[in-house]
């Protein structure tokens, strides 16, 4: 069996999205000093751009959470590895995610996140993946709808490989 993959969405496709995303989150934040939380690691190449993209003031953390194995199902348990640094109450947050698929990592994070009392809580995600969602989310800004397939490159990865590849691909077994 021989993996190979395809292109789905060019880095020229991601950036002018990027930039879209940017002014629609300007229009929502930009007198409110948000704080940018991204999620290790598959989202640091997405709030990287996502961040300099927006020219008002923001501030960044990360928390790194752990959902999946070296393989490309979800186990279904969610653990907390890193966890925010910067007080988050009373905060306006916006979780920046690479891909949302069964639902189960943002759900867990919104309900530790919650605990802390930010002043809102919302989610930008590049990619919203429905086809094995299992817990409802609520997305407020998202990159790209995709059915379903199992993508790398641009900060996603399989088993460690393909993360800093600048366009996003398909894997096709
Ligand atoms: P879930 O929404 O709890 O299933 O998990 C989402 C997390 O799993 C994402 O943050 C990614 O880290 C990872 N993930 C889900 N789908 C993919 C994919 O197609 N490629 C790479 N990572 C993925
Ligand atoms: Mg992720």
């Amino acid at each position: 069996m021989s993996a190979h993959k395809n292109l789905l969405i060019s880095r020229d496709a991601i950036a002018a999205r990027v930039k879209e995303l940017a002014v629609q989150i300007s229009r929502d934040y930009a007198d409110k000093n948000p704080l940018l939380i991204g999620i290790l690691k598959g989202g640091f190449i997405f709030l990287a751009d996502l961040a300099r993209a927006l020219d008002f003031p923001v501030q960044v953390d990360f928390v790194r959470l752990r959902s999946y194995g070296a393989g490309t199902k979800t186990s279904g348990e969610v653990h907390i590895s890193k966890d925010v640094e910067l007080p988050v109450k009373d905060r306006h947050v916006l979780v920046v995610e690479d891909i949302v698929d069964a639902g189960l990592t943002l759900d867990f994070l919104l309900g530790h996140l919650a605990s802390y009392q930010p002043a809102s809580l919302k989610i930008c995600c590049l990619i919203d993946k429905k086809e094995r969602r299992q817990v409802e989310v609520p997305i407020d800004y998202v990159g790209f709808p995709v059915e379903k397939g199992f993508l790398v490159g641009y900060g996603l990865d399989s088993g460690e490989k393909f993360r800093t590849l600048p366009d996003i691909y398909e894997i096709v077994e």
